[in-house]
């Protein structure tokens, strides 16, 4: 049976969107299902199949809630994952109703979690708990909900089921940690998110919370970090490799790998990792990180490899890299880019953003040469390129290198979901992400 699958935007939500498409959880030779089995599927973009209400977006997908998990574990941009239940253009029937879908699961004597409620029984009172949380809510909405809510838990108790919501109901904000507490405590959440351009409410159950346990270990437990390298958040490494289109056993080649972050990540995945960089401390770095990895024991296996290489020298001139070239080549090249000299104040002097400029627009010029030579056309080239911040006459602006795509036969592969920027608050660089694809 397909479902309709909700997943709860992070802090870029562009590139959150861009990853989810990317991994295609529609099959196209059954898009016509949609719009039957749903209502609701006549507002999806007809080529992604997928509808964004608020932070948050609703996709299609044939795969079950098991693979959507799977896959979940490793995506770097959502921070919750859950699927439909209901839609209704009135808060109060939708309320009235997905509390009497519960209720009635449990009276009946449902005791699988996977259906509804987490319930006990015991003198003939059914008590039920539950959580619940409402997405892109006026005060008023949340007011009425609120007080929609109340009435029915009265009602329910003068039939002996008292409905507990656990956690802050009066909080109308996300919070994934305490999700992720409630799920592992088998109580099952539910959320409303208001559409704002259909006016309607739309009910989802939470599957499942990013897996941020795992990516706080991978950056803030592993031995060797390096602010003079740059550090890459792991959550942007995972959603890179998912952006190149890859399946399990390819093999990536990440040619300035620094410390290793993209190379622990596609470990992770099951993936062929090849890191390469021009220095060797770096490197020794990433193969500290790489065997801490193996130890921790997340992974029982590890096919990867690291070796010295300027990417400004000729593959052929690389024992790996040639062997590659005649057996095979990449399935993908995905790297975090050189963002130049480490940087605490923004560019207020021009000529030195230009030195700057021109430095960064040779490197990646040499990439995008060198790199074209190690796949295939179809393969994908996902890297990101830095912005530097300005201050010039009190006025902010980001300035981006001059990159040549079209020189080495390349095309930009579009998921039109908007600026592919990552950017933190505080920082004077930020990453622009491309998706490039070979062509003959
Ligand atoms: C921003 S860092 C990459 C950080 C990496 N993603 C990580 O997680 O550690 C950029 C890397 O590019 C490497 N690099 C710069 N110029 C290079 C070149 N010509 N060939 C290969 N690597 C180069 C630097 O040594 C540096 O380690």
């Amino acid at each position: 049976m397909p479902n309709i699958y909700q997943f709860f935007g992070g802090s870029h939500f562009a590139i959150t969107w861009a990853e989810i498409r990317a991994l295609q959880f529609y099959k196209r030779s059954k898009l016509e299902d949609c719009d039957k089995h749903l209502k609701i599927c006549s507002f999806f973009d007809k080529f992604f199949w997928d509808y964004v209400i608020a932070n948050t977006l609703l996709v299609y997908s044939n795969l079950s809630k098991e693979k959507v998990l799977d896959m979940f574990n490793f995506m770097g941009g959502s921070l919750k994952v859950a699927s439909y239940a209901a839609q209704n253009k009135s808060l109060s029937k939708l309320i009235h109703d997905s509390l009497g879908g519960i209720v009635k699961s449990n009276l009946a004597g449902n005791h699988d979690i996977n259906k509804h409620g987490s319930n006990e029984h015991s003198d003939d009172i059914t008590k039920i708990k539950i959580r619940l949380n409402f997405y892109n809510f006026s005060k008023n909405d949340f007011e009425t909900a609120i007080n929609i809510i109340r009435e029915q838990k009265k009602a329910y108790k003068q039939k002996n089921i008292l409905i507990k919501f656990v956690g802050d109901i009066n909080m109308p904000f996300v919070n994934t940690a305490s999700s992720k507490k409630y799920l592992q405590k088998q109580i099952p959440e539910f959320n409303i998110t208001f559409d704002d351009s259909k006016k309607l409410y739309v009910l989802t159950r939470t599957l499942g919370v990013q897996n941020f346990d795992l990516f706080e270990t991978l950056e803030f437990n592993r031995p060797e970090r390096d602010m003079k390298i740059g550090m890459m958040p792991i959550k942007l490494a995972f959603i890179m490799l998912n952006l190149a289109n890859l399946k399990k056993n390819d093999g990536f080649w990440d040619p300035m790998c620094g410390v290793g972050t993209l190379i622990m990540a596609g470990i992770l995945k099951k993936l062929y990792s090849y890191g390469s960089d021009v220095n060797f401390i770096a490197l020794a770095k990433a193969k500290h990180n790489i065997d801490w990895l193996l130890k921790t024991g997340l992974t029982n296996s590890a096919k990867f490899r690291i070796f010295k290489f300027d990417i400004f020298r000729n593959p052929k001139n690389n024992k790996i890299l040639r062997d590659i070239i005649r057996f095979g080549r990449f399935d993908a090249i995905v790297t975090e880019g050189y963002l130049g000299k480490p940087r605490k104040k923004p560019f207020v002097n021009k000529r030195q953003l230009n030195m700057q400029l021109r430095e960064i627009e040779k490197l990646y010029s040499a990439f995008l040469k060198t790199v074209s030579r190690l796949i295939f056309p179809g393969k994908r080239v996902v890297f990101t390129v830095p912005i530097y911040k300005t201050i010039f006459n009190n006025k902010v602006s980001w300035v981006m290198p001059n990159i040549d795509i079209n020189k080495h036969r390349y095309k930009i592969v579009k998921y039109n979901t908007g600026d592919l920027v990552w950017r933190n608050k505080k920082s004077n660089v930020a990453r622009k992400l491309f998706i490039l694809e070979k062509i003959k």
